[in-house]
């Protein structure tokens, strides 16, 4: 049976402060994981640092990606980037829909236009869903089901195998170790995904899809997720400013 590739990205979000710092931990990352085999590595770095990082580490087996991406194709939008832009200063992924970007108005309609957008420039999409809260009656369930398919309502058989999902449920996102989810519900995650895919898919294309996810990801509660999780790889925030404590995180899907 087809599986999906193991993954880890680093989102950087608004961080770090100069390019020469970008630099300087982008070279810190790569050298603790260029001797990781079989997980692919994925680092979002804020747009105005992607030029400088792609052209200086064109070489890298580490791809990069943008935090986001504007739907339109070009003109009167300021202050947004469109997806041509992005692949031509080198970026190969995009994320969207994070759940930062939402908080600040981007709706299912905004986060569906924009993963067709970046298609269509041949970007491959990490697309964030995730819940503000759980509550007993699981409507959270619903809600999350209601993202991912409103967002993949543009995606045809063929171009869902460029896309991978992150499942960060919002309340678990920018916490410590001991607040992120446990591994038992985030297999039980997974595997709702996972069936929301293969009903609206191919199953064999559905199976290929990469789910990860993120939330207070790190050193100390990586390995119980990685093993127990039924995940192919994680969504780091925080822990991906450190190059060791990512690299730890990389190395935990090694297996
Ligand atoms: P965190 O962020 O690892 O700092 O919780 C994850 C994310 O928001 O992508």
């Amino acid at each position: 049976m087809a599986q999906a590739k193991k993954i880890v990205i680093a989102n950087w979000k608004m961080n770090p402060p100069t390019s020469a710092e970008a630099k300087k931990l982008f070279g810190g990352i790569k050298r603790k994981v260029s001797s990781i085999r079989g997980v692919q590595t994925i680092v979002c770095p804020p747009f105005v640092f992607l030029t400088e990082l792609t052209q200086s580490y064109s070489g890298s087996k580490i791809s990069f990606g943008a935090q986001d991406v504007f739907f339109e194709q070009k003109g009167s939008f300021t202050g947004e980037v469109s997806a041509a832009m992005l692949t031509s200063v080198g970026a190969q992924y995009v994320i969207i829909g994070h759940s930062e970007r939402r908080a600040l108005g981007e709706d299912n309609e905004d986060i569906a236009k924009k993963v067709k957008a970046a298609l269509k420039e041949g970007l491959r999409i990490i697309l964030c869903i995730g819940e503000h809260e759980r509550s007993e009656d699981g409507a959270y369930l619903s809600f999350l089901k209601e993202e991912l398919i409103t967002a993949l309502s543009g995606v045809s058989q063929k171009d869902i195998s460029k896309c991978i999902i992150a499942y960060e449920p919002i309340w678990a996102i920018g916490k410590s170790a001991k607040d992120a989810m446990q591994p038992r519900s985030v297999h039980e995650m997974s595997i709702y995904i996972r069936k929301i895919l293969t009903e609206k898919y191919n199953k064999q294309k559905a199976l290929t899809v990469p789910i990860l996810y993120g939330g207070s990801v790190g050193p100390t509660n990586v390995e119980a997720l990685a093993e127990r999780g039924a995940i192919n790889g994680f969504l780091v925030g925080g822990a991906s400013l450190d190059p060791e404590s990512f690299a730890f995180v990389v190395k935990s899907m090694q297996n």
